[in-house]
């Protein structure tokens, strides 16, 4: 048993106005406060879009809830001339707490290095913000049987030069890409495999108290109904989740998998 609290991040991706997010806010608070919803036991993210962020602090705040809130990107400059970014200092005024990088999603639709992905997990890091940084393999290299040197490969790449201490800081999530919004979830056994990979690699890289610190997280089709499997893995310390993250009454369900 570890001493890992376990996390669901719900990633909302492009979706909802703030009308919309305005009415889930409110619904997942209500699910979460109707059973009883313990975050000790499991923590709760949601990720929304940038410009939803104000409507879901106002929520937030004004009901004193202890669901937290992320941002899904990060620009790794200061405020000043960068055109379409968003700073930490500005997400840090929205009460944001969690941010995520390097998801698939950005990897191939922006060009986003593992480097670049590092920086990014620094800049939030040194905001005070929890980094999610994700990783995770194409069907093509999981059919090559190459996917934990390819992931870990990534890890290695985006955290080089860290020290222990900040590595434990921070939450990796594993979303093999074929499982990401196909219904096509991997096993548990396939995301034990691949998230005990990062632990080991985080021993040998960052030593044993890191180790057994971080929190690794699985994406990729998460649902209420393979959630108690996957959060039975011992290396699986909860969820990052998309489509079922968008209805409130699943994502309550999903975080209440204990
Ligand atoms: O970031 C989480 C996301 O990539 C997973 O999406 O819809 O497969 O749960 P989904």
């Amino acid at each position: 048993m570890s001493n890992r609290t376990p996390l669901m991040a719900g990633n909302w991706k492009m979706n909802l106005d703030h009308l919309e997010a305005n009415h889930l806010i409110q619904g997942l608070a209500m699910e979460l406060k109707d059973h009883d919803h313990d975050y000790s036991k499991c923590e709760v993210v949601v990720i929304p879009p940038f410009t939803d962020l104000r409507t879901v602090q106002t929520v937030v705040e004004a009901d004193s809830l202890s669901i937290k809130y992320g941002a899904q990107d990060v620009s790794i400059h200061d405020n000043g001339a960068y055109t379409g970014e968003i700073s930490t200092a500005m997400l840090d005024k929205l009460g944001v707490t969690h941010v995520v990088m390097g998801h698939s999603e950005r990897r191939e639709y922006h060009g986003e290095s593992d480097e670049l992905v590092g920086a990014k997990a620094r800049k939030a890091l040194d905001a005070g913000m929890t980094p999610i940084l994700c990783c995770g393999e194409a069907l093509e290299v999981r059919k090559a049987g190459t996917h934990v040197e390819f992931v870990l490969g990534q890890i290695r790449a985006a955290l080089a030069g860290w020290a222990a201490e900040d590595v434990a800081k921070i939450v990796i999530a594993y979303e093999p890409i074929w499982a990401i919004g196909t219904g096509e979830t991997a096993t548990a056994a396939d995301a034990q495999e691949v998230c005990s990979a990062i632990r080991e690699a985080l021993r040998a890289d960052f030593g044993e108290e890191t180790a057994e610190a971080t929190r690794i997280l699985y994406g990729g089709s998460a649902k209420p109904d393979n959630i108690k499997e996957l959060m039975a893995q011992a290396d699986v310390d909860g969820a990052l989740i998309g489509g079922a993250s968008l209805k409130a009454e699943s994502f309550a369900a999903m975080a209440r998998f204990y």
